[in-house]
């Protein structure tokens, strides 16, 4: 293990305050050396405070050390030579995509610990504080027609919601077309960009966000007062923190696992279970797209992710992007 991952393991594993002596012997290594990787660290942005008489101690909460988390993904997507994880990034989404345009294989992931341009969908910004929740993009090279786009990003909303949910125990829903809810307001966001190639997906890159531990809104810390209606966390829902990195493994896992299934089989089970988990089907809906607001019933998810929708006039619409602005019981 890389040594700075190393000690990184050693302070978050403490109890509380950990001595340079202590480090040092743990590691192997002089207590200088143990200095100049506290050093590098803190310029790396993690938090570490020191004492003269107690040592050193890690203060950000829950840190995802890099190897430590590549160790424990074991999947034949996502590999640990391809996994990128930094400090702060503009956009994980811009990240990923610039290692797309180079060629990166499939799988190519990027993690980050914060975004300070952060995407939403429809030009949107995304809140992303350090260590909070959880920024990550990846690569997809899935060799199908542009038109399957829209259904790939379905099954990161399902596994998305689906992990969430046998996590927290919380009722997760999805939003048409990938919000993912918790008791009516947003938890997560998935941001899907793709490349294309006369008729088919040169590369795909899907953007998921999720605030995990994001607390209520303060002055301090916290949503911004724009969100506070509208977002919430698992930890304001559950009403307890979450550690980001097995969450994020187990993501990873179940959008392999059905991505695979997809390609071998088909989409019709994600779609299905899309549905349940969307319940909107025969619910009255406002829908607002590039073109205007529609007011309709909804008919159906067709099997390519579109929203199918009959209108006041009694017309069936066909939506693939769009935003549900307001649902009728
Ligand atoms: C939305 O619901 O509007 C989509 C939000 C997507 C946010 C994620 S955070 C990681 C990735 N990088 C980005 O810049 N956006 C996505």
């Amino acid at each position: 293990m890389d040594p700075r991952d190393e000690l990184l393991v050693e302070l978050k594993n403490a109890t509380g305050w950990k001595s340079g002596e202590q480090l040092s012997r743990q590691m192997s290594m002089t207590r200088s050396a143990v200095w100049k990787h506290i050093v590098k660290l803190r310029e790396d942005g993690y938090n570490i405070e020191s004492s003269p008489k107690k040592g050193y101690r890690l203060a950000d909460g829950d840190v995802i050390i890099p190897s430590e988390f590549r160790r424990g993904l074991r999947s034949d997507l996502f590999i640990p030579s391809e996994t990128r994880f930094l400090r702060q990034a503009s956009s994980t989404n811009a990240e990923a995509r610039r290692l797309a345009e180079d060629g990166a294989p499939e799988g190519a992931l990027v993690i980050a610990e914060s975004q300070d341009s952060g995407k939403g969908r429809r030009g949107r910004h995304w809140f992303s504080p350090p260590g909070l929740g959880l920024y990550f993009s990846f690569v997809l090279r899935p060799g199908m027609a542009p038109a399957e786009a829209a259904r790939i990003t379905l099954l990161m909303s399902v596994s998305a919601a689906e992990v969430i949910a046998d996590k927290t125990g919380l009722p997760v829903r999805i939003k048409w077309p990938n919000d993912i809810l918790i008791n009516g307001k947003k938890a997560a966001g998935i941001l899907a960009e793709i490349s294309t190639e006369l008729d088919s997906i040169n590369y795909m890159i899907i953007g998921l966000g999720i605030n995990v531990n994001v607390p209520r809104g303060s002055a301090a810390c916290g949503f911004p007062p724009e969100l506070r209606k509208t977002a919430t966390s698992l930890l304001i829902e559950a009403g307890r923190a979450f550690p980001r990195a097995p969450l994020l493994q187990c993501i990873l896992l179940d959008f392999e696992r059905r991505y695979n299934a997809a390609r071998q089989d088909g989409f019709s089970s994600a779609l299905r279970r899309w549905r349940e988990l969307a319940e909107i089907i025969g619910k009255k809906i406002k829908i607002e797209t590039a073109g205007g607001t529609i007011a309709g019933t909804v008919v159906e998810l067709d099997t390519d992710g579109a929203l199918v929708l009959r209108n006041t006039a009694g017309a069936l619409r066909r939506f693939l992007s769009g935003d549900i602005v307001q649902e009728m019981r």
